[in-house]
């Protein structure tokens, strides 16, 4: 009787070894990975193309800091100024806070004929486009991320409670 609670004690171990590790693998997101150029300041840092008052989107990217967001955001900001012609007036980038990223969207301001329009986004230089209307100007996030991570070790946690379980039956 010993051995038998023995040997299914071993089989619960091997167990929970294995979907620890299928557990793990199902968490990488092979869209996200990017070879390591410089080594990260904390988890999940990330850079945001920068730049303040840029007179367009090319110049704004190319002369941008190539820096670490502070540790207090979360996303990349991008404030877009144009003409009605469409012609970009002002162009700013940054890392931004959840709070500056509450306000997103295009607002036209009838006294001065231009439109302000704010994105933000989440992720690596995501930063790139400049928003124009209400279809770009949004905030973007990124799904299916973080939200895997918390659930998977609870899935074997009942599979643990009984390896404590097993050896006092
Ligand atoms: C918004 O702007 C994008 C890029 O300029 C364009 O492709 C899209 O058709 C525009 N959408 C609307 C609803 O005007």
């Amino acid at each position: 009787m010993l051995l038998l609670c023995h040997a299914l004690a071993i089989a619960v171990v091997q167990i929970v070894i294995f979907s620890e590790s299928w557990a793990f693998a199902k968490n990488i997101n092979f869209y996200n990975v990017r070879p390591p150029l410089d080594p990260t300041p904390f988890p999940n840092s990330f850079k945001c193309f920068t730049c303040e008052n840029a007179g367009d989107n090319y110049n704004c990217n190319r002369w941008a800091e190539d820096k670490w967001c502070p540790q207090n955001t979360q996303y990349c900001l991008t404030v877009h100024h144009f003409t009605s012609h469409g012609r970009s007036t002002s162009i700013t980038k940054k890392c931004a806070s959840r709070s500056e990223c509450h306000f997103v969207g295009c607002h036209h301001s009838r006294d001065s004929e231009h439109t302000e329009c704010r994105s933000c986004c989440e992720g690596m230089i995501c930063n790139v486009e400049l928003p124009t209307n209400h279809t770009n100007a949004v905030f973007a996030v990124m799904h299916a991320q973080r939200t895997s991570g918390s659930s998977a070790p609870t899935l074997y946690l009942p599979v643990l409670a009984w390896v404590f379980v097993l050896p006092l039956l």
